[in-house]
């Protein structure tokens, strides 16, 4: 008798780079179906068989309730979420343009309130899914030229939290990882970035690690919250915007 489960589905906002792609990679290894959505993929990394790109600017808000029921359309059992997809942006609130609050807030955090809005639904008519965030340290505590990305990470932090007691009834598992300095190109551009020995920086497969467990716990237990750090914070200042 072939008692072996069908592949799970993931999705992954946030696929191409980094955090989001070492999930992917992840996943497909352990032989979860992965969708992932990004603006960009380079073609290595994204010819597994079980991955599917999808192209899609998460920042355009007002196209992510049709695109996201498009994919919900294309594959209509969806086991889990993974929202990974964001960017860094620091310095004190008066460098900020008004726009560029909005933008940094809309990516970070509200283009996920909407994934969740649009996935959730589904996940509880089954009575079972994930939906895993993937936060920050910067959630954790504000810090000083932090101010909008850690209100991004904390709205998201706040989300997840909400959504864990309103889903526990619908067996839907919801999650958040919160990872101090990951070595990936998210410092590309700004003017710090963690320090190069192994135990000044985590590296994108130890966040994966992390979304799996959340992933491969049984059904009556959730993991809410993981906080994960590299063994030493050490933060290096670049010099003109190039590398440290
Ligand atoms: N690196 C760290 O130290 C660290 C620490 C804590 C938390 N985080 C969080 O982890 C997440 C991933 O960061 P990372 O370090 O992996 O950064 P990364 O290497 O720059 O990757 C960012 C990912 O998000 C995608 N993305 C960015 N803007 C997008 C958009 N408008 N639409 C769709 N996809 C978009 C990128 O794809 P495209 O550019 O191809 O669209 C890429 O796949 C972020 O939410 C970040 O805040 C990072």
């Amino acid at each position: 008798m072939n008692t072996a489960e069908p592949p799970r589905i993931t999705l992954v906002l946030g696929a191409s780079r980094g955090i989001g792609h070492a999930i992917c990679r992840r996943l497909l290894a352990a032989g979860h179906r992965v969708i992932g959505v990004a603006r960009t993929f380079s073609a290595s990394g994204s010819d597994h068989p079980a991955f599917t790109p999808v192209v899609l600017d998460l920042s355009q808000l007002d196209e992510l309730a049709a695109r996201f029921q498009d994919l919900l359309e294309a594959h209509p059992v969806i086991d889990a979420v993974i929202c990974c997809a964001g960017r860094g942006r620091f310095g004190s609130l008066e460098e900020f343009s008004h726009p560029q609050i909005r933008a940094l807030m809309e990516l970070n955090f509200i283009s996920h309130a909407y994934a969740a809005r649009s996935f959730l639904p589904a996940m509880k008519r089954r009575r079972r899914g994930h939906l895993v965030f993937i936060g920050s340290e910067a959630a954790l505590a504000g810090r000083r030229k932090g101010a909008v990305y850690c209100a991004s990470k904390f709205a998201l932090r706040g989300l997840a939290q909400a959504l864990r007691e309103e889903c526990a009834g619908s067996g839907v598992h919801v999650s958040i990882v919160n990872p101090g300095m990951v070595r990936t190109d998210f410092f590309d551009g700004l003017d710090f970035a963690p320090g190069e020995e192994a135990r000044h920086h985590l590296l994108p497969d130890d966040v994966a690690a992390a979304v799996q467990l959340i992933l491969d716990a049984r059904d009556g237990a959730v993991i809410d919250e993981i906080n994960l750090s590299p063994l030493q914070k050490h933060i290096v200042f670049k010099k003109d915007g190039g590398p440290p």
